[in-house]
């Protein structure tokens, strides 16, 4: 073909992806390899293991990519791959294999920071332009930003401890959702919010965080805490053992995903109110864009419409395959690179490329 293209590489946690995407933005192959059923028995990443699943699929993932395209590494025009932020260790695989990969085959490399990817990968799907106004909420992310163009991005805040994923697989843990056959094979948010449909959040009550805090900034760890003492107390009531499934997982999981999409609603509108003030976005049809694992929560995608309805925003979210890790954003990201001629590396013999 004509179109030029690229390969796209992930490997920033625990999901190992690849694509290979030409300039129109079509897909032309794709592999992902996600090791969350090996960390979901250990009850986290241990980045080592981490590193050595990203080293044993890594090939297999470039190849299948490649194989399915039907591009040839001499065909490509250039390799895109997550640089930062993300887990050292599981960045250094698909660093360094990438590297290797455009010394041998003579290509131009483009580092892609994580973050922006995921708040670009909306423009593969809609045609948003900028600036929009941008929530990533995941297990590793937590932040609002106006996208003010591929490589301008103003960050209007962020969480000052956890992200909300990781404090809804923590709650899903220490809950023991693992047991409960509709759960067992669910990340802890989708075990959550499968279960906060059958609770009623009303029966805890749970504070909502930084209701006293003039920001944009999230904070996650006291409302953990919160859920915490809670479970302990149920856990005494019932004599219950830890480790142990409660009756009232249920209405539990239902107050945690309710303060959750509370608190992530209330500092989203306070963003935009921001945003609003200071004319950071387009009079006509401004956007919000929302990605990452948590944004395929539908009780939390139908609060934050409350907020976009009332301000006369647009809400837009990628499909869920999309908002997660995958090389496929990362393939997307280069490809906007290369449309605007921006950070691209033509001479990667010459650089040493260490991931902060
Ligand atoms: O984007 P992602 O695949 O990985 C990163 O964290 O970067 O997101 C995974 C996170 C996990 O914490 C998972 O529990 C959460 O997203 N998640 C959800 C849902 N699906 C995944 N949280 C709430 N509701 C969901 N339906
Ligand atoms: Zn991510």
């Amino acid at each position: 073909s004509h179109h030029r293209v690229v390969l796209g590489v992930e490997t920033s946690c625990d999901d190992t992806g690849a694509a290979v995407m030409d300039e129109t933005g079509s897909v032309l192959g794709e592999s992902l390899y996600s090791q969350k059923e090996v960390h979901l028995k250990t009850g986290g990443i241990i980045p080592t293991v981490a590193q050595r699943l990203h080293r044993e699929h890594i090939t297999t993932v470039i190849q299948q990519a490649l194989a399915m395209s039907g591009v040839t590494p001499n065909e490509l025009s250039a390799v895109a791959t997550t640089v930062k932020p993300g887990l050292a260790l599981s960045l250094g695989v698909g660093l360094e294999y990438s590297l290797k990969f455009v010394q041998q085959y003579k290509k131009p490399f483009i580092p892609i920071h994580h973050m922006e990817a995921h708040a670009l990968t909306v423009r593969m799907i809609h045609s948003v332009q900028f600036p929009f106004l941008v929530l990533l909420v995941s297990g590793g992310h937590c932040l609002l930003a106006v996208a003010n163009g591929i490589d301008d991005f103003l960050l209007l805040g962020q969480s000052l401890d956890e992200a909300p994923g990781d404090t809804l697989d923590k709650v899903a843990r220490r809950l023991s959702l693992i047991k409960h056959p509709e759960c067992s094979t669910l990340s802890g948010g989708q075990a959550i919010e499968h279960l906060a449909k059958q609770g009623d959040r009303l029966k805890f009550y749970l504070k909502s965080p930084m209701g006293q805090h003039l920001d944009c900034n999230f904070s996650f760890a006291g409302l953990r805490n919160q859920v915490t003492q809670v479970i302990i107390k149920k856990e005494e009531g019932e004599g219950v053992q830890m480790g142990q499934m409660l009756s009232c997982a249920n209405d539990i999981a239902a107050a945690v995903q309710h303060t959750v999409a509370s608190h992530i609603a209330k500092r989203t509108h306070r963003a935009i109110l921001f945003c609003k003030a200071k004319g950071l976005l387009p009079q006509n049809s401004p956007t919000l864009v929302v990605s990452g694992g948590v944004a395929s929560n539908q009780y939390i995608k139908k609060t934050l419409k409350i907020v976009t309805d009332a301000t006369d925003l647009t809400l837009l979210c990628p499909p869920s395959k999309f908002c997660t890790d995958n090389g496929v954003m990362i393939a997307w990201n280069g490809i906007e690179r290369l449309r605007e001629g921006k950070g691209i590396l033509n001479h990667i013999e010459h650089i040493c490329y260490e991931p902060k």
